[in-house]
């Protein structure tokens, strides 16, 4: 078997003020636990430098929702690796589905952002999957094969692992419309299956998550699939016992 560290994010998307943030670390944090799966909050910006001096005395970690590729530059309302790496933060979301749908974000940029993110230190979780349509023309494989190909191609093989995929079908999200434990699976294991066309190293040590509508009572038997390592979280990871639920889930 893999020795892959399961891994529990909460994407917190566009909730939560500072203070919010504080309440929701007073409460959650005495829960989290002191060993096994690693634990992830992704706050909007505001709240990162709160979220990080909060989790310092925890294994708690803290990354953002999105960045952009350059270091610095005339990018008017965007963030950059180095300034989220001056708050300690360690990881960041790319590509998410409300950002390739709301904002444009393109495989494009994402082919830069993840190696930006890589080589200035900061662990990138890199969202995929299709929509309703999508899935229910059989384009799953493809939309996947694309996305995975395109967003990696500018990191080396030897870096991979050093990726976390979620598979987030975007039908799922938001929508309490879990995919089964068979659908998670299915598609996790493809996506692995295309870093192993890359690398049986990466493959083997790679994480891939699942997101969408995961809750305390469905979250053990996702989690619990051979390939999925773990879970992205939205709406759940916003009550800090239903989040501690899932962490405890994936234990
Ligand atoms: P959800 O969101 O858990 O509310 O479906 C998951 C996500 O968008 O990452």
């Amino acid at each position: 078997m893999p020795d892959r560290v399961p891994l529990v994010a909460a994407n917190w998307k566009m909730h939560k003020t500072i203070e919010e943030s504080e309440r929701f670390l007073a409460e959650f944090l005495p829960k989290a636990p002191a060993s096994g799966p690693e634990v992830v909050v992704c706050p909007p910006f505001l709240s990162l430098k709160t979220a990080v001096e909060h989790c310092a005395q925890s294994r708690v970690r803290v990354a953002a929702q999105n960045m952009h590729e350059e270091a610095e530059g005339a990018f008017t309302g965007e963030v950059s690796a180095p300034m989220l790496l001056e708050l300690g933060v360690d990881g960041v979301i790319l590509g998410h589905s409300e950002r390739r749908q709301h904002f444009g974000e393109s495989d494009g940029a994402l082919c830069r952002k993840v190696p930006a993110a890589l080589s200035s230190g900061l662990e990138p979780i890199l969202c995929v999957g299709e929509n309703e349509s999508q899935r229910d023309s059989d384009e799953t494989e493809g939309i996947l094969t694309r996305q995975i190909e395109a967003d990696l191609a500018n990191v080396a093989d030897d870096r991979l692992s050093d990726v976390v995929i979620a598979y987030e079908p975007v039908w799922a999200i938001g929508t309490g419309r879990t995919a089964t434990p068979e659908q998670a699976q299915e598609a996790i294991a493809l996506i692995r299956g295309l870093i192993e066309g890359r690398s049986g190293e990466a493959a083997a040590a790679i994480r891939i998550l699942y997101g969408g509508s995961v809750k305390p009572d469905n979250a053990a038997e996702l989690i619990s699939q051979p390939d999925v390592d773990g879970a992205l979280v939205g709406g759940a990871s916003l009550d800090p016992a239903d989040f501690a639920a899932i962490v405890d889930a994936a234990s």
